[in-house]
């Protein structure tokens, strides 16, 4: 059955209410009172109406925890997928309990054939031909293994949601496992974060399920907000995109047969759905006032790019990235989303006659950027506004201040560090694919200096855009420049053998294989980003500092306390490609900050 568009009304996700609490820190070797916010947060399941009023409910994964109930003011417990939005005020840590209600097995095909967060000791090699799912619902699917990350957080790496650190309902724990409460520092600069699942070779699923939620991080100083004059309240609204499918009983659909079933008998190299869904609502409409808006934009999606536009051409206004405001305000007509970046957004309707519906588009290809093009009756429409024909007088937009930071340009102190993305290709398709031509389980070959500022130079060896996450950081993207992607590849297979490989490579500088000129990045990338597009046939530069966002370049003095970059205790990091079918299939790997 066809799914109705705009019948659903957008949903803003509820916001956690924490509970206060003030714990004793030394501070200049004296002691003092911290106020902390504590919260207890559930990893549930439970049904929710994704699709329109009148077709059925959908089971989801979600997170359960303490809420303000917007009409009673009083304080719920609410379970929610996407989950409740934490609003985190810059300077105030937070602490979170992850608790797991997961009990039951996985609703969709746990591959193990990866290399995964497996409770059960299963052989990675299962007798072949594995059998189709669901006879094969087996042992793979129960337990369930779950971890959390703070996309986006410069959290220590115990806290991190490191993927081997997850654990079960049933109390089974990964090999890196360390605690269920984290502690999240909050110092970074305000921005828009997201939480969700992080368990090796499992986090498509998991993710897909509904293990995501917003984090967001404000400014404490109320002079600041004014100073900004952003909307706030019911005009600042988080939006998260993602693209799901659905079976006809209304349960998520997720495919069960792998491209080359012989080697891995689920795992698909991308999963895109039919269905655009925001905020957990399939297609939303959101009647809108004729005044500005702020949407904090995530693509939260597995697998989906999203090339935004609306239908009545009209222009809006990019202030953030992932890790901050931008420096200055970037004004756009479309705008690029892979998998986990966010981009803050001015929306202003005041200009709009009552009446009017405006409908966010998406015409990216899927595989970007040669894929199929979007269906334009389906993934090609995102959710609509309108502003109703009864629509107050507007309200114009403040001036927004011409400068909204003050980022200061890194700068190269360490060796570059060059890297690959490399894919192997099997009968059908993709079988794996790979950073640097390493398997996850391959020795540790990143490690940086605390204090430190590295360039990372990454040659795309794939026929795909990725992008490419570093934990516990935000960077900045320096350039990106095209090269001779076929020969590089020979070359460097002749040096280090046809990947998977299970030693470090040997470095093949990019510089003799350049065949244009470096190429700055976009005006609304040139801020703090966690998560960067690296295209085919090009090599990417990106500049990352091993410190605090806020303490300032040339600040680090040795022995310096530099938490959470703290090389001496956790599990350490990872950097990995954000589509998580890529993640879950090897495109991870381990890294460390050391002293
Ligand atoms: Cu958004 Cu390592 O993840
Ligand atoms: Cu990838």
């Amino acid at each position: 059955a066809s799914i109705p568009k705009f019948v659903n009304q957008l949903v803003k996700p509820p916001v956690y209410k924490p509970f206060i609490v003030y714990n004793k820190v030394k501070n200049n070797g004296q002691f003092c009172m911290e106020e902390q916010h504590l919260y207890f947060v559930d990893l549930c399941e439970f049904e929710e109406q994704i699709l329109p009023e009148g077709m059925p409910m959908t089971k989801v994964w979600g997170y359960g925890g303490v809420v303000i109930d917007q009409e009673s003011g009083k304080q719920v417990y609410v379970q929610s997928s996407p989950g409740p939005t934490f609003q985190t005020i810059r300077g105030i840590a937070v602490l979170i309990k992850w608790q797991s209600q997961l009990v039951g097995a996985h609703p969709f095909a746990v591959d193990p054939t990866l290399h995964w967060a497996n409770p059960n000791d299963m052989p990675m090699d299962p007798p072949k031909p594995w059998p189709p799912f669901p006879p094969g619902f087996g042992e793979a699917q129960a337990p369930i293994p779950v971890v959390t990350h703070l996309h986006g957080g410069e959290v220590s790496s115990l806290y991190d949601g490191h993927p081997d650190a997850w654990f079960t309902a049933g109390g089974k724990k990964g090999p890196a496992y360390v605690s269920t409460l984290y502690y999240y520092p909050n110092r970074q600069e305000p921005t828009t974060l997201w939480y969700h699942d992080h368990a090796l070779g499992i986090t498509r699923l998991n993710v897909y399920a509904g293990l995501s939620g917003f984090y967001l991080i404000r400014e404490g100083d109320t002079c600041f907000r004014a100073k900004f004059n952003l909307p706030e309240g019911p005009y600042d609204i988080p939006i998260a995109i993602q693209d799901r499918s659905f079976n006809e009983d209304g349960s998520l659909f997720f495919p069960t047969e792998g491209d080359n079933p012989e080697i891995h008998p689920y795992w698909v190299p991308e999963f895109f759905g039919d269905t655009i869904m925001v905020n957990g609502k399939v297609w939303p409409n959101l009647n809108v006032e004729r005044r500005q808006y702020r949407f904090r934009v995530l693509n939260g999606s597995n697998a989906r790019f999203y090339h935004l536009r609306l239908s009545n051409g009209m222009n809006f206004v990019q202030i953030g990235t992932d890790g901050g405001y931008l420096n200055v305000p970037v004004e756009l007509n479309s705008l690029l989303l892979a998998p986990a970046e966010r981009a803050d957004l001015l929306i202003d309707f005041s200009d709009v006659r009552p009446g009017t519906r405006i409908v966010m588009m998406n015409d990216a290809n899927a595989p970007f950027p040669d894929g199929d093009e979007p269906d334009p009756d389906t993934v090609g429409q995102i959710m609509q506004f309108t502003v109703p024909d009864d629509s107050p007088p507007p309200v114009r937009p403040p001036r927004l201040p011409d400068r909204l930071n003050h980022i200061q340009r890194l700068r190269q102190d360490s060796p570059h560090r060059t890297l690959t993305l490399n894919e192997v290709l099997g009968p059908n398709g993709p079988v794996i694919i790979l950073l640097n031509g390493q398997k996850w389980s391959a020795p540790l070959s990143e490690r940086s200096a605390v204090g430190s500022t590295e360039e990372w130079v990454i040659a795309n060896l794939t026929m795909d855009t990725h992008p490419i996450h570093l934990h516990l950081v935000q960077f900045q993207i320096l350039n990106r420049q095209d090269f001779n992607m076929e020969e590089y590849q020979i070359r460097w297979e002749e040096l280090n053998g046809i990947p998977p490989l299970d030693h470090p490579t040997i470095v093949l500088p990019v510089q003799p294989y350049l065949t244009g000129p470096p190429l700055p990045p976009d005006p609304n990338e040139r801020g703090w980003k966690d998560t960067v597009r690296m295209n085919p046939n090009q090599v990417t530069r990106i500049l990352v500092r091993f410190a605090p966002q806020d303490v300032p370049v040339g600040a680090v003095s040795p022995g310096e306390n530099l938490y959470p970059f703290d090389p001496s205790v956790g599990p350490g990091y990872v950097w990995h490609c954000h589509i998580i079918d890529h993640e879950d299939n090897e495109m991870m790997r381990p890294y460390e900050v050391i002293s």
